[in-house]
């Protein structure tokens, strides 16, 4: 995750416990080893063993004596579960409760969640960006498998006229696109229509969102540390949590999120999202046609790019948001000035690059 190796093992009380995938002795993988102990993990080499906190408890192949108990220590990540899903609090400064970093409708019992995870082969800030941008018309214009769930004949605008933004907090900015182009539009430059047909579509799209979910005045919201959320109707949100493996690889949570009151809604609301919503919308839309665009080998985000209206979310998101992150405000106050140190390394590998 982030670029660093993780090692998990089951704490003491039933919770998860996470230490950097390195033994301090000599480096072996922690996450080769053993949990010979409660809440402990073994190094797969000499056996030295590490509580939750990734304290040496026991040497063991140095004795019961050894010197290196409760010295030698490996770096530990604070952990919460929820929905299922281990979080892992991997900021610089102290750990915040995980309410605030985690979307509120995963707390709160009204709401069904069901979370898919899968490793994307892109960088995570395109799998934010992806999801409120104007590529809803064209790139989801229309493949076969459509037919099936009758998508292939839902009204589609031909573009987008712009993004407002409707709100921006510490940690998150909520906008709603402007979607009331109509169908089909003529473009002079190709002397053409676009789209081509339209005829059968004949769907109406459902009801976004706006101002119901939970009094959200949004549909889309881009949120710290790396949340996107899409309501998608009256009671259903798409929810994306994207965590960073590496430079070109995320592992992509998405939470299908229904808002229920009965037992016999809450039952047909999992049954929706294990079977037809992952089918149709996280593997056939979001894994088949939003992906294949993306990936690390078709999109290059460090060339140059020329954003427009449709983009301002984005703008926003670039521009605001990585000032407003945790670590950054913190060690701010402290001198440390980590987004300038890294926009100076990121000129300066340019200026290798152009050198
Ligand atoms: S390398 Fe881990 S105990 Fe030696
Ligand atoms: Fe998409």
């Amino acid at each position: 995750m982030l670029g660093e190796d993780i090692a998990f093992f089951p704490g003491k009380d039933g919770g998860i416990a996470a230490l950097w995938d390195r033994c301090p002795h000599r480096g072996a993988y922690l996450s080769r080893g053993f949990c010979l102990f409660d809440g402990t993990v073994s190094c797969p080499y000499h056996g030295y063993t590490f509580d939750e906190t990734g304290t040496c408890v026991a040497a063991l192949t140095e004795g019961p004596d050894s010197g290196l108990n409760g010295k030698l220590r490996v770096r530990h990540y604070p952990t919460a579960v929820v929905r299922g899903v281990v979080f892992v609090w991997m900021g610089e400064t102290e750990p915040v409760p995980i309410e605030e970093d985690v979307p509120e409708e995963l707390f709160d019992p009204e709401y069904v969640a069901v979370p898919y995870a899968s490793i994307w082969p892109m960088n995570w800030t395109l799998t934010i960006e992806n999801s409120g941008d104007s590529h809803n018309s064209y790139l989801h214009r229309f493949r076969l498998r459509r037919l099936i769930n009758f998508s292939a004949f839902q009204q589609l605008p031909a573009y987008w006229s712009g993004i407002r933004i409707v709100e921006e907090t510490d940690n998150s900015i909520g906008f709603v696109p402007a979607v009331d182009a109509p169908q089909q539009a003529y473009y002079p430059g190709v002397e053409a229509k676009w789209s081509r047909q339209v005829w059968w579509r004949w769907r109406k799209q459902r009801k976004p969102g706006v101002e119901t979910m939970a009094k959200q005045p949004y549909r889309n919201q881009y949120r710290l540390p790396s949340i996107a959320r899409v309501n998608t109707s009256i009671t259903h949100l798409h929810t994306r949590y994207a965590t960073p493996v590496d430079e070109n690889h995320t592992l992509m949570w998405t939470f299908g999120v229904i808002r229920t009151q009965t037992w016999w809604q809450k039952l047909w609301a999992k049954f929706y999202l294990r079977f037809w919503y992952y089918i149709f919308t996280i593997r056939g839309v979001n894994e088949l046609e939003d992906l294949p665009v993306q990936r690390y080998d078709r999109l290059d985000p460090t060339a140059p790019q020329k954003l427009g209206a449709n983009d301002q979310a984005i703008i926003y998101w670039r521009r605001r948001m990585p000032l407003k992150s945790r670590d950054n405000v913190r060690l701010w106050k402290k001198g440390v000035h980590i987004v300038e140190e890294m926009e100076a390394q990121e000129l300066a590998a340019q200026q290798e690059v152009g050198d």
